[in-house]
């Protein structure tokens, strides 16, 4: 059988594990070879122990929990051709030449630019006489699947990326918490959550907690948004509501695309308003803890659609990415989502929100 590996790449998100256990399920079922590459590239750069083949059982009773259980990391190694060239000679030691990359942005352009490079370390390990002629001599190309784990939902080609929900789950669920006591007390919380430059989180929960106002990276408000917030608290105040929450992204800029922050709204709220007001950062709390049930339903559809794509590959097949659309599992090409990802971040870098909100919009 084909000898195929998974690995988990860049931040951790919920719904991972289930994307790797499908991974592993699926292999094991289609007659391959499955490894598990343990602590991502760097794993795969210094081989050893870090590649371990897995079995059907490897992945039992791993579904519900969070994070990665095979773990990641940010390499640097890998992102030098030396590192690279490692990483070559120890996925071809083990029979491996199909890839299944779970992880950001970042982590599936490393999968592509490894990929093109194949070939070219293939022959300088030939030229080496690092690995076996007879078995590499041939034109071998490697494959690769990219799903996208991230609770920021900041990919562009799926509506949803793995641990996105698990995320807006815990948000809303510390809001909840929050609130009652800020009822008791009459306060006004100021909550910032995660999404680096993305406010697809902050949205979300903006709308699913009635909260006053949401500042996000995409979208800055108009240049009076002190006194139109003010106003708006002051009108919930006089309507008899007991308690004001105001939702920040952790990237949320302003019209010069200066960083709006917590602290800065918790100002603008004590000095014009007096009120007695509190802020929460919630941090990586928002990443921990176990996978909705939404989240392991698409980690393992996607696991499932990416060995499948891989079973499927040929000579002449690009790299994809395993994405959710209309409720659908389908396959992109990973090298063009991944380019409107970043001219996304670019069109934000230049102010030019409106831009980045329509791009991210399209599937
Ligand atoms: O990309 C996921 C994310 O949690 C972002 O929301 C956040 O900005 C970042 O990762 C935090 O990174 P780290 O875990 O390295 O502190």
């Amino acid at each position: 059988g084909k000898g195929l590996a998974v690995f988990t790449s860049g931040g951790d998100s919920q719904g991972m594990n289930a994307a790797v256990r499908a991974v592993v399920r699926m292999g094991v079922y289609l007659g391959c070879k499955v490894y598990f590459i343990h602590e991502g590239y760097q794993g795969m750069v210094d081989g050893g122990p870090h590649i371990e083949e897995a079995q059907w059982s490897s992945v039992s009773s791993i579904i519900h929990k969070g994070g990665t259980v095979i773990g990641s990391a940010r390499c640097m190694d890998f992102k030098e051709r030396a590192g690279r060239l490692k990483a070559c000679k120890n996925l071809v030691d083990c029979g491996i030449s199909n890839l299944v990359c779970i992880g950001g942005d970042g982590s599936l352009t490393g999968a592509n630019l490894f990929r093109e490079e194949w070939s070219s370390l293939l022959d300088e390990l030939l030229q080496k006489g690092e690995i076996d002629k007879e078995k590499h001599g041939k034109n071998q190309k490697l494959h690769i699947v990219g799903l996208v784990g991230s609770i920021d939902n900041d990919f562009c080609g799926t509506d949803m990326t793995i641990g996105t929900d698990s995320a807006l789950h815990r948000i809303i669920e510390a809001i909840d918490a929050i609130s009652s006591t800020a009822y008791s007390h009459r306060r006004t919380f100021i909550l910032e959550v995660m999404g680096r430059h993305c406010g697809y989180l902050a949205v979300v929960t903006a709308l699913a907690s009635e909260a006053t106002m949401v500042f996000i990276p995409e979208k800055p408000d108009r240049v009076d948004w002190a006194d139109r917030l003010c106003e708006k608290l002051i009108q919930e105040r006089n309507a008899g509501q007991r308690l004001s929450i105001i939702i920040v992204a952790e990237g949320a800029v302003d019209m010069e695309g200066k960083p709006i922050t917590a602290e800065m709204v918790k100002e603008i709220v004590v000095t014009n308003l007096q009120q007695d007001t509190r802020v929460t950062v919630l941090g990586h709390v928002q990443r921990g803890g176990n996978p909705s049930a939404f989240d392991r339903i698409l980690g393992s559809r996607m696991g499932a659609e990416a060995v499948m794509a891989l079973m499927e590959a040929d000579e002449n097949t690009d790299a994809c990415v395993i994405s959710l659309v209309g409720n659908q599992a389908v396959r992109l090409p990973l090298m063009e989502c991944v380019k409107r990802t970043k001219a996304v971040a670019q069109a934000m870098a230049e102010k030019r929100w409106d831009e980045a909100v329509e791009m991210r919009g399209k599937s």
